[in-house]
């Protein structure tokens, strides 16, 4: 199958990608869940550059939602150094001409890690390639919230009117400002729902989910998501 053209052909702007399935790819194996996150790292890697070379203008991939924090410490430990150290590697990007942005509240999250995200982000800038996003202390719902009380507070001090709040006030207000909707979302791991990834620029998304679990997804499977979503007939409310 030729796919040099695929995603131009079928108009994808923004692809969302729930990398799920690390802890059971891991215990499958007999290993202890949090060894399943490294791998998940690799899959990451791999398949941003199939991103890449398929011509995505823009990818989300969901690293570590808000509700995270809950698990147990030394599994929420492990994903923050696994972070920490892969975003060494993140810096790397800027030679494949791809836009890094990170999305989520930083609230909680440490210095270190912040400082890394601000200077990854800053070294990509001027790149013109594939923005490539990561969801990292992200929630939907938080995002929202977030937006909102930005916008509460361009009211109070009068920057804002009451109707001018509409769809375009309120995307320049969220993490993803300056963003396409997403077109697709892809999860992996055999689960189907959301678990509060995009859920405002989701709303009119195609979701495909897959049996793979994360640290086995291939560009195959990616290219075979492409193909379902070809698939389907969006109609935004039309007929
Ligand atoms: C996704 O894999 C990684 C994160 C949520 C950080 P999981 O760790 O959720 O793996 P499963 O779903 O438990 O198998
Ligand atoms: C969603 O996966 C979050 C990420 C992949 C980062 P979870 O494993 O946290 O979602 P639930 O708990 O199965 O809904
Ligand atoms: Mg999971």
């Amino acid at each position: 199958m030729n796919t040099d053209n695929l995603v131009k052909e079928l108009g994808i702007n923004h692809i969302g990608i729930i990398m799920d399935g690390n802890g059971r790819w891991a215990q499958k194996r007999g290993l202890p869940r949090k060894a399943g996150h490294p791998k998940g790292a690799e899959a990451f890697k791999k398949c941003l550059d199939s991103c890449v070379k398929l011509g995505v203008p823009c990818v989300t991939f969901y690293a570590f939602s808000t509700e995270n924090w809950s698990r147990p410490k030394d599994e929420v430990d492990s994903l923050m150094n696994l972070f920490l150290s892969f975003m060494d590697e993140m810096m790397k990007l800027s030679s494949k001409n791809i836009r890094l942005r990170f999305i989520g509240s930083r609230d909680g999250v440490p210095e270190k890690i912040c400082a890394k995200m601000d200077e990854a982000e800053s070294r990509t800038v001027g790149n013109t390639g594939t923005w490539c996003c990561v969801a990292f202390n992200y929630g939907g719902k938080e995002e929202i919230l977030h937006a909102t009380k930005k916008i509460a507070l361009e009211y109070k001090n009068g920057s804002i009117g009451i109707d001018d709040i509409d769809e375009t006030a309120f995307n320049s207000c969220l993490y993803t400002e300056g963003l396409p909707d997403v077109d697709l979302i892809i999860r992996p791991s055999g689960e189907q729902r959301l678990s509060n990834f995009l859920i405002w620029q989701a709303a009119y998304a195609e979701f495909v989910f897959m049996d793979v679990l994360w640290p086995d997804f291939s560009e195959k499977d990616l290219i075979a998501a492409l193909v379902e979503y070809g698939k389907r007939n969006r109609r935004f409310g039309g007929v």
